[in-house]
């Protein structure tokens, strides 16, 4: 089978053994995969000594064939894979075995992948297979950095600063249902004219002084993926004793904190990471009772895969990329 591996230093399409679905297990005939920032990351995390691994999170497919013991699925089922691996139950924190598919364990750019049944979920019928592909990752950390961790309320404003990111896109989408105002940030005119589209109720150029443009909002909760550029940017518009979640650092992981002024205006700082399967299935649940559709920003063939990891690493797209394995 073909796939998008990393091996060596190198990122290459190649082919690889067909997997077998063992007592447990559902080996997948995979029609799209999703990429995700942690893509761009991973390959310069291995190093240049590391065995082949096969890049990829999110995906969706066909159900090909099931190991001894499953009985949740069929063959011919149409399913979305969970990426969040070993996370089941709602936790503060996910529990020691929790870890990401794509690394270490072989991800979601090939044909076919295998899979314990209960990573997998039925794909939402109202989604297409682009959609649906690129749906589990970006999804199931917004809606816990929203929801389980901000406590987003319908009173509130929410600030999200790098409206293009994928993850944003979900985040305005949930919270508009939710009933809050939706306030973002972007480097370009066109991502923040699509935000508007999508629903925000107010969009400001990134690259704007925040304080002055925001200064008649009251801001209540912010939710910051982009780190080192925005953060004190962000902790400066945020009302007095209000909620900042973090789950993500696409600028820079470090930055310099005022503790003075952060223990005077009380806020709180909170981390998320990814969801258990439980808040999986609560957004599932979330996204079709309110017909939510992913922004997907553009596809990419699999054999073109190196092409959308360059275009997401210059953080071209508004929403998310999708690699298109098979018809
Ligand atoms: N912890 C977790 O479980 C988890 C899960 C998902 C994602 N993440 C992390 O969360 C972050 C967001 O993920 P994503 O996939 O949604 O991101 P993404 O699609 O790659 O988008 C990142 C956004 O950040 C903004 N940005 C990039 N460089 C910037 C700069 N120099 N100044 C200001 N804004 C900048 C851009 O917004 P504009 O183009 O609109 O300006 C860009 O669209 C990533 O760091 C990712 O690794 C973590």
């Amino acid at each position: 089978m073909k796939a998008f591996v990393h091996a060596y230093g190198e990122l290459k399409v190649k082919d690889m053994n067909e997997p077998f679905a063992d007592h447990g297990q559902v080996k997948v005939s995979l029609k799209t995969a999703g990429l995700n920032r942690r893509d761009v990351a991973v390959p310069g995390r291995r190093g240049d000594e590391a065995e082949p691994l096969i890049l990829g999170s999110d995906g969706a497919g066909v159900v090909e064939a099931i190991g001894e013991g499953v009985s949740e699925f069929s063959v011919g089922d149409e399913v979305i894979v969970n990426p969040s691996l070993g996370w089941y139950e709602n936790a503060e924190a996910p529990p020691k075995q929790f870890d990401i598919l794509g690394m270490p364990d072989n991800g979601t750019f090939t044909e076919t992948i295998v899979l314990p049944a209960e990573q997998l979920e039925k794909k939402p019928e109202h989604l297409s297979w682009e959609e649906a592909g690129v749906l589990a990752l970006s999804g199931l950390t917004g809606y816990r950095a929203l929801f389980t961790k901000g406590n987003l309320q319908a009173e509130d404003t929410l600030f999200i600063p790098g409206a293009g990111s994928g993850v944003a896109t979900y985040l305005i989408q949930f919270a508009k249902k939710a009933g809050a105002r939706v306030i973002v940030s972007s480097r370009s005119e066109e991502k923040c004219n699509q935000a508007l589209e999508l629903g925000a109720d107010r969009a400001i150029d990134t690259n704007s002084d925040w304080s002055e443009e925001l200064k008649d909002e009251t801001i209540d909760i912010v939710i910051d993926s982009v780190g080192q550029a925005t953060f004190n940017r962000s902790l400066d518009v945020l009302e007095k004793g209000g909620r900042f979640v973090t789950f993500g650092a696409t600028t820079d992981d470090t930055v310099e904190l005022n503790l003075r002024k952060f223990f005077y205006g009380q806020y709180k700082l909170i981390g998320s990471t990814m969801g258990s399967q439980e808040e999986l299935h609560a957004m599932l649940e979330y996204i079709e009772q309110h017909e939510i559709h992913p922004i997907v920003d553009r596809s990419f063939l699999l054999d073109d895969a190196q092409s959308a990891l360059d275009y997401l690493k210059a953080s071209k797209q508004f929403g998310k990329v999708v690699l298109k394995v098979s018809d």
